[in-house]
């Protein structure tokens, strides 16, 4: 079933320079309980689209839909940035629950579900302490539990472990993987890491540089479970190098443009 659809979309920015146009015709459909991954050079559109799909800005001409569930209460979506979106003055416990409170979800109910995904995602210890207390990889678990407490129908991710070091982020994905595994959820998620979208998605879809369009679509038949064991294997090596094979093209006119 279509969980979400992008037809035509189109966003042209206003500039002192005239108008920038950021997105030329994206498309994009993807399956409910699908994980996708969008990779593209710096500049091309993959936030503004994802801000598109996520409601917080509007195209210029085109649609996008998410397709809503059975449960009128869920929300549409949820987005986790690169840069820890939580608030600083609540505790990981507060923050968690942050999106059933709004909901008017119970306390006790609300403890109880924040409570679980804390403790699936290692942070049972830090339930009662304050974000300037953590690390970036425990911010971005916050951000984590929060998104899948809230269990919204689709889940965007905009280069959540970009920010992070190597370790952590390996571990991270591992994480995220284990997670998504189990909830099967609807999963937008950008990155710069042609590796992170092999190991994690069941698409890679690459867009142009800027303005970004669909440039091609790779399908990752990779068995799951997956691990960071599986980035040693052989068809995991040659699915990463032809998408690099295609992404560089971009890259390389993405630099051209800056310069
Ligand atoms: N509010 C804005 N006003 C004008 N131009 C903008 C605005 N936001 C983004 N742009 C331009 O639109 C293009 C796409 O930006 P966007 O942030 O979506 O790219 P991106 O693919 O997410 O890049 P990165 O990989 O570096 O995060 C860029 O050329 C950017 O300069
Ligand atoms: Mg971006």
């Amino acid at each position: 079933m279509t969980k979400i659809l992008a037809r035509n979309v189109v966003k042209i920015y206003p500039s002192v320079h005239g108008p920038v146009t950021a997105i030329r015709d994206f498309n994009l459909e993807v399956q409910e309980g699908e994980f996708v991954c969008i990779v593209g050079p710096s500049g091309c559109g993959k936030s503004t689209f994802l801000r598109i799909l996520a409601n917080l800005a509007a195209p210029t001409s085109g649609e996008v839909s998410i397709v809503p569930g059975s449960d009128p209460g869920k929300p549409l979506n949820n987005m986790i940035f690169q840069e820890y979106a939580i608030f600083p003055w609540k505790t990981v416990l507060d923050n968690v629950a942050f999106g059933l409170e709004m909901r008017g979800c119970p306390v006790k109910e609300r403890r109880e579900i924040a409570c679980g995904w804390i403790e699936r995602v290692g942070l049972k210890k830090f339930t009662h302490h304050y974000p300037h207390q953590l690390s970036g990889g425990m911010k971005q678990r916050v951000s984590i539990a929060r998104a899948m407490a809230n269990d919204p129908e689709v889940l965007l991710m905009d280069e959540p472990l970009g920010a992070l070091d190597a370790q952590t982020r390996a571990v991270l994905q591992e994480e995220l993987m284990s997670i998504w595994e189990k909830n099967r959820k609807t999963v937008v998620y950008i990155t710069h890491s042609i590796d992170e979208a092999v190991l994690l998605g069941d698409r890679v879809i690459l867009m142009t540089a800027h303005p970004g369009a669909n440039k091609a679509t790779f399908k990752v038949t990779l068995a799951r479970p997956r691990n960071i064991k599986t980035t040693g294997t052989a068809e995991y090596a040659e699915l990463s190098y032809s998408i690099w094979e295609a992404l560089k093209d971009e890259v390389k006119r993405a630099m051209e443009v800056e310069h």
